[in-house]
């Protein structure tokens, strides 16, 4: 047996007893001809104590023992003396005095500690020897964590009555917005699979075929450019079900995850229960982004009519062109300096504002790039709407609604890191309802769907598909916190004709829609069930529940920010009998 225990486990009730633990030295430190081991093994770390009266063979084997290598112990488990205990271990109140050691392996100085976040090398580093950094407490922690979520969604999800099923990784097209990363046949040369950038057909399928709840832990496909909270292949509780209406689909999901927090990550607090609903056009309005982060106020106020006759050439411009003039007030920032000022202005025009007007409300009065075009009752009429005080900053934008709503929301962001405003132990989940259908899509001058191609319009909404598309909404749904997406899905369509109206609408010509979704149309006409589901983003959840600023963290061997795998160094080159045998050839 290589253990009796691991080393996080051993308590102070385990006392008296003779133990055997195996794993790595995370620390070595010698003192008075005593040496201390501290032995590291997934579950923690253990205080591991040699003395001097060990046999000499044990004690010269011991003296070369380094950072990580791999050790067995036999040993007593014995209570700490009494002013020695260490309160920030968990093991921190006994050690093991070692009567055995076992050289189980060695180890070469590792490129970097593992033992300490401090010095943390660069991520690449880190990458490349991603087994490594695996082994530091914090990583450890996030792939538990992550069985731990994946773990109660199974289990919740089967007690709800959904059956899991595994749906094909190499297929066709399923677009969700990116580009396909596509795998060449050998069998049929010149033809390839795509890989699914989400199961979406697939478990629209499988309600054709009855299947009424269905989830999968599914790792998605999409080549697209990468973000802090996107990675090429990533994964989703993907489910779906048949005979509901969105509400039941919201409800589902909602108890899943108010279940589950307290469940895996009992420091964090739900911000609200039930979770709050917005449509789409509120969230805008009032945070200037469709993923608002409800940790804390700032929200945007619409000021258009108190300014609707102001003086200032750059509000009557926006009024004229038929824009909007709102602003968001950021608590005790009245003093923020020029400089700082200027760098928010860039920040502010990175967003589409041609400028960033502000006011800064102090006790001699409005201070402010505009300040002198304010007159004195729509100051006043501005800080009681605004609820702006004394040491306050008002920001303004002044533009098209959207670039408006679009800027603010940005800002509302920047202060909130600026001024540390939202509470970290804090998951704020909303939903976000009621979409726009379409698109437009200003580079291609084409409609696109917002949501994907297989989402319900409204049935109310249907009239306006040819007239006015723009005013058609959705049943989709977005589940966010924190300022992220974390869910998206939607009532599917169901119906062949509407299905089919959609793709036509989308520009597809009847050759395309037969090649790349004729199988969903038929499929629609042996009596498709309506359905619908929805997919959160586990890797964004555990991101969040982890306090990790970005998704690499939660990910056991994630691309760099380039796309790359810098372990394996992937992608690579292939041997040219391989590209042979696929009948590929590059120019
Ligand atoms: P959607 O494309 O919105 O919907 O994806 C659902 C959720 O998956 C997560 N996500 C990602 N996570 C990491 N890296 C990425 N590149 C990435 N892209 C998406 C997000 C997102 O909210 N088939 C639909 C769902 C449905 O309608 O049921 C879909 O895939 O958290």
């Amino acid at each position: 047996m290589y253990r009796t225990h691991t080393c996080g486990e051993i308590r102070a009730s385990h006392a008296g007893q003779t133990v055997t633990l195996a794993g790595w030295v995370n620390r070595r430190r010698d003192h008075g001809g005593v040496a201390f081991f501290d032995l590291r093994d997934r579950s923690g770390v253990v205080q591991i104590t040699i003395n001097p009266d060990l046999p000499k063979e044990i004690l010269d084997a011991v003296a070369n023992v380094r950072f990580e290598w791999v050790l067995q112990i036999e040993g007593f488990v014995q209570k700490r003396p009494a002013g020695n205990e260490n309160p920030n271990m968990a093991t921190g109140e006994i050690e093991i005095i070692a009567k055995h050691i076992t050289i189980l392996n060695p180890a070469k100085t590792l490129p970097f500690m593992v033992s300490s976040d401090a010095d943390l090398p660069d991520e690449n580093m880190r990458l490349k020897y991603r087994y490594l950094d695996l082994r530091r407490e914090r990583l450890t922690n996030n792939m538990v964590l992550r069985h731990k979520v994946v773990k109660f969604m199974r289990d919740y999800l089967d007690k709800q009555g959904f059956i899991e099923i595994e749906t094909p990784i190499m297929f066709k097209a399923t677009p969700e917005g990116a580009r396909d990363y596509l795998v060449p046949s050998r069998l049929f040369p010149g033809q390839f699979y795509a890989l699914p950038q989400s199961p979406q057909q697939l478990k629209q399928l499988l309600m054709v075929s009855g299947m009424d709840k269905y989830f999968q832990i599914a790792r998605c496909f999409r080549d697209e450019d990468l973000r802090g909270d996107r990675q090429p292949e990533f994964t989703q509780l993907d489910l779906e079900m048949s005979f509901v209406h969105r509400d039941d689909v919201l409800d589902l999901v909602e108890g899943l995850f108010t279940e589950m927090i307290p469940a895996v990550a009992p420091h964090k607090k739900l911000y609200s229960s039930p979770w709050p609903k917005f449509s789409y056009k509120e969230v805008l309005e009032r945070f200037g982004s469709d993923k608002p982060d409800l940790r804390f106020g700032m929200e945007l106020v619409d000021v258009t009519d108190i300014l609707a006759k102001s003086e200032f050439k750059v509000f009557q411009s926006a009024l004229e062109a038929g824009g909007a003039i709102k602003c968001i007030v950021a608590p005790k920032s009245a003093e923020m300096s020029r400089k700082e000022l200027d760098a928010l202005t860039e920040v502010a025009k990175s967003f589409g504002a041609k400028g960033m007007p502000y006011l800064a409300v102090t006790a001699e009065g409005a201070k402010g790039s505009a300040a002198k075009f304010f007159k004195e009752e729509e100051l006043t009429a501005l800080k009681e709407k605004s609820g702006a005080g004394v040491g306050d900053l008002i920001v303004f934008a002044s533009d098209a609604r959207a670039i408006v709503n679009k800027t603010l929301g940005g800002l509302r962001l920047w202060f909130r890191d600026k001024l540390d405003l939202a509470d970290k132990t804090m998951m704020a989940f909303a939903w976000v309802v009621d979409f726009p259908f379409f698109a437009f899509n200003e580079e291609t001058q084409a409609w696109e769907s917002e949501h994907h191609p297989f989402t319900m319009p409204k049935m109310a909404d249907l009239p306006k598909f040819d007239s006015n598309p723009a005013e058609v909404y959705s049943e989709a749904y977005d589940m966010v916190c924190n300022g992220y997406e974390t869910a998206s899905g939607s009532i599917r369509i169901h119906r062949r004709d509407i299905q089919m109206k959609m793709f036509q609408m989308l520009g597809l010509s009847e050759e395309d829609i037969q090649a790349k979704f004729g199988h969903m149309l038929e499929a629609f006409e042996y009596g498709a069930p309506p359905h619908g589901g929805m997919a959160p983003g586990i890797d964004r959840l555990v991101m969040l529940l982890a306090d990790e600023p970005n998704i690499r963290e939660v990910i056991a061997f994630p691309k760099n920010q380039n796309g790359r795998d810098v372990m394996a160094d992937a992608p690579s080159g292939v041997e040219p009998k391989q590209l042979k045998e696929l009948k590929i050839k590059f120019e």
